[in-house]
Parts: structure tokens; sequence; C-alpha cells
């Protein structure tokens, strides 16, 4: 590999993060890694023609606040040649292939598509719940599958997992057609349980959109949430839901890594 990349990310509980760096440290280990909230990583972009963007899927779309940041930069994209990571639950026909499309738009060049399967990021639902076990095994697998992903890379061939039309058919008619609602715009649907809410503030740190504010010592939401999960993850009092109308298992990665 000759080019020099940057990557660019937008992860609620780690799993993103860990695949692109993982996956970015075996491409080119020089490459730096920003986090898509992160003030730098815009002036960083401009710097490099090559950029793995990474991103975890929602209802088999890209993140609002991905769509947004590069339709937002759309001039920055053009020449740019860019690889798509995204990770999922279980399954999402064209995650990868979501924010391609755009990219094309922009003037990129799309390499390829990676898609990861990870342990499921909804902590307030009951659904595609695993043990322990099964999810230290998910990871595993994705880790493996970034190892054969770069062998394949050096090998001159980016995987293409997620474009092209059958994927984007998949995805559409498989989820994001039925479920276009919940991704189309910022949610105002976060719940927060005041009588919960001890106002320590750790939510208003986190949030990679700066939605949530402290309000007579509780915490508010202000109709700007990506659903990235990254607060009801976090909340050290459980009083944040979303989906569901309580937290099941919160889920970070960083306790199922060694
Ligand atoms: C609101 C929401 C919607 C999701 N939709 C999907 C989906 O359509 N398909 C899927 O396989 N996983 C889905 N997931 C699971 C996440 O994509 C997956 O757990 C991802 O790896 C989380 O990455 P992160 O830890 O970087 O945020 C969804 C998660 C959230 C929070
Ligand atoms: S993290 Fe939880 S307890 Fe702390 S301010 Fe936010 S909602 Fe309240
Ligand atoms: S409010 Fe919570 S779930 Fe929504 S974007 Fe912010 S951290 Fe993520």
């Amino acid at each position: 590999m000759k080019e020099n990349f940057c990557a660019v990310y937008l992860s609620g509980t780690g799993n993103t993060k860990f695949c692109i760096e993982k996956f970015v440290k075996l491409l080119d280990e020089k490459a730096p890694v920003f986090a898509i909230e992160d003030e730098t990583a815009l002036s960083a972009l401009k710097n490099y023609e090559y950029v793995v963007l990474g991103y975890p899927v929602q209802y088999s779309n890209a993140p609002k606040m991905v769509r947004d940041f590069i339709i937002r930069n759309a001039a920055l994209w053009k020449g740019k040649k860019v690889f798509c990571l995204a990770t999922m639950g279980a399954f999402s026909g064209d995650g990868a292939g979501c924010s391609a499309r755009l990219l094309k738009k922009c003037g990129a060049t799309v390499l390829g598509g990676l898609h990861l399967k990870m342990p499921d990021s909804v902590c307030d639902s009951k659904l595609l719940k695993k043990s322990r076990e099964e999810k230290i095994e998910i990871i595993r697998r994705a880790e493996e599958k970034i190892e054969r992903a770069i062998l394949q890379i050096r090998s001159g061939k980016y995987p293409q997992n997620g474009l092209g039309f059958l994927p984007h058919l998949v995805g559409l008619l498989g989820q994001r057609l039925w479920f276009y609602g919940k991704t189309k715009n910022y949610s105002d649907k976060l719940k927060i349980d005041n009588a919960r809410c001890v106002g320590c503030g750790v939510c208003v740190r986190v949030c990679p959109m700066q939605n949530l504010m402290l309000e007579n010592q509780v915490a508010a939401s202000h109709g700007k949430c990506t659903l990235c999960y990254r607060c009801i993850s976090e909340c050290p009092q459980q009083a944040i839901t979303l989906v569901g109308k309580e937290v099941v298992e919160q889920y970070r990665l960083e306790n199922f890594i060694s």
C-alpha cells in the first residue's frame, strides 16, 4: 500500500471505533483516526486524498449525523478516494452503500466497502441480546474479517460489501423503506427519567451532537439525537431510553475486549 489514508468515524458504543482502528492500523499504520465530532477531523480530512469512513448502521441506513457530515462538506469529498466501513448487529443489506452513494454524488471515488457484524448496541430492547461468550466470539470473527479484508486489499482488490445494485435493493426492501422515518431526521424521541437523573453530566459530555444539557440539575434532550446510544449506555443511573421503555443491559465494547 502506497496511499496515505486518514480515517473518520462515528461510534456510539465503541464497535465502529474498535473496527476502524484495527482496520486502519493494518492498512496504513501511520494513518490518523478521528471521531467525527472531533473539530480537527475536518481540517485533517482536507489534507488526505484517501479516507476510510466508518459508522454503525441504523435501520439499514447511515446515521443522520454521518449523512449530514458528507453533505455539509460536499466540496471536500470531490476527488477523494473513500473506503466505507459499516458495523451492524445483524443485517444491513447496503450499510456501506448508503454513504458510498452520497459520496459519489459529491464527486468521490468509492474504493470499496466492508460490513462487520458486531454486538448489538440497542441496550433498551430485549431483541438480539447475546451472552458474554457470544459477544466475544462475534468480535473475534469481526477481527478475522478485517484481517482477511486487508489481505485482499494488499493483493490489489478492495472488498465490495454493501455496494452495487443487489445490496441496495436488499437494504431498501429488507428494512430501510419501512423504517425510513426513524433516521430521516434527528430524533426528538430520547426519554430522560427525571426521577432517576442525578445531574452528573456524563451524558452531556459524551453526546457527539451536543444534544443534551443540564437544566435545573437534570439532563434535557433538544431534539438533535443521532441515535448513537452513547449516553444511554453510559448513564450511571440508567435514566435514558430511546427505542424501549427501560435499559435492559448497557453495552460498551470495552467490557468485551482485553
Ligand atoms: C438506532 C439503532 C439502529 C440499528 N439498526 C441496525 C440495523 O438496521 N441493522 C443491524 O444489523 N444493526 C443495527 N443496529 C446495531 C448497530 O449498528 C451495531 O451494534 C453497531 O456495531 C454499533 O456500533 P457503535 O458501537 O460504533 O455505535 C442499530 C443500532 C442502533 C442504535
Ligand atoms: S448521565 Fe444519567 S444521571 Fe447523569 S446527567 Fe445524564 S441522565 Fe442524568
Ligand atoms: S442524545 Fe445520546 S443517543 Fe442521542 S446522539 Fe447524543 S449521545 Fe447519542
